[in-house]
């Protein structure tokens, strides 16, 4: 039989990179290095990484019909992403961002358009057979529709025997107050050094310390910090961590975490331990930093 795979719901988006050598002072004019789109939104890059190392993946998330949808389309064709759950809207267009790339530190930053596509919706989740997965992973986004997406997978689970449960994951990568519900979901939860940032911690460990009380029982909180690496805290109540893996050269730091959480996915899905996966996640983001996109991860 073929292995179950690995289903990421969350955003597509056009990332429009501009590579700089200087970041740009505001009301000047000067000439990028290079400029390329790519296809990004972090369900999507995670896709795109799993792809790449070997699991079989599919993308749920919107798209309205277009020259962004052809481009996006044919990109998550060309990395073999199962697109059998894309859903297609009427209304709204595909976001965009605008990303800036300084080659000197490899560091992004990143103009958000959103252009009022709707996101996937719980009866759009329905029609997923969840008998075709072995790992659900939800980038938290609208998180009551989600959260019933999320309760859907545990009714089914609560009938399964073990081996046949869909493992979850969620992330909480926005300082949003109604993603927050979200922490409760799943066996592993990311949340960004952003969010941790938001609700006044200082590191990875003092966040995981400071909410793992909102996770559910038995779950594991996994925190990314950049050149720091990433801590992990599960129910036996030991703190695990992984150093960062610089690459020669800090070239692109866009999607590295969501080249982490893919990565740790992976290693978790393949029966890996957390101390296992978390150094594994950190080895490919930090590779990932060292290239321009993905290509080349593995
Ligand atoms: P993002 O900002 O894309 O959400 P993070 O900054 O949380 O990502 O980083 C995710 C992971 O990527 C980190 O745990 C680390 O392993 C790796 N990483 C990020 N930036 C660097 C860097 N400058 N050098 C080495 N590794 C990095
Ligand atoms: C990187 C990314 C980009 C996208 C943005 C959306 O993590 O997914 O590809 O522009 O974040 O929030």
């Amino acid at each position: 039989m073929e292995e179950k795979q690995i289903l990421c719901v969350g955003l597509v988006v056009l990332d429009i990179i501009n590579v700089v050598d200087k970041y740009p002072e505001e009301d000047t004019d000067r000439r990028c290095l290079s400029q390329r789109w790519q296809r990004g939104g972090n369900a999507s890059n995670s896709c795109t990484v799993l792809s790449l190392l070997g699991a079989r993946c599919a993308f749920m998330g919107s798209l309205a019909p277009g020259h962004v949808a052809d481009f996006v389309l044919d990109d998550l064709r060309r990395h073999s992403v199962d697109l059998r759950y894309v859903v297609l809207q009427t209304k709204g267009s595909i976001p965009t961002s605008t990303v800036i790339i300084n080659e000197a530190s490899g560091s992004r930053t990143i103009l958000h358009a959103y252009r009022n596509l709707p996101d996937v919706s719980a009866k759009d989740f329905e029609k997923v057979d969840l008998t075709q997965f072995k790992w659900i992973h939800i980038e938290g986004r609208n998180a009551s529709e989600q959260v019933k997406m999320l309760q859907r997978i545990e009714e089914y689970n609560a009938k399964q025997p073990v081996p046949q449960k869909v493992r979850v994951s969620v992330e909480i990568e926005k300082p949003r107050e109604e993603l927050f519900q979200l922490f409760s979901y799943g066996e592993v939860v990311f949340v960004s050094k952003d969010v941790a940032k938001h609700l006044g911690f200082k590191s990875a460990v003092e966040a995981l310390r400071g909410l793992y009380s909102r996770v559910k029982k038995g779950a594991t909180l996994v925190c990314a910090w950049a050149e720091e690496g990433a801590d992990a805290l599960g129910p036996d109540g030991q703190l695990l961590h992984s150093d960062a893996f610089p690459p020669p050269r800090v070239v692109d730091t866009l999607g590295a975490g969501d080249t982490f959480n893919a990565s740790v996915i992976f290693s978790l899905s393949k029966g890996n331990s957390m101390q296992e996966a978390l150094r594994f996640g950190c080895q490919v983001a930090g590779k990932k930093c060292g290239l321009q996109g993905f290509d080349g991860i593995v």
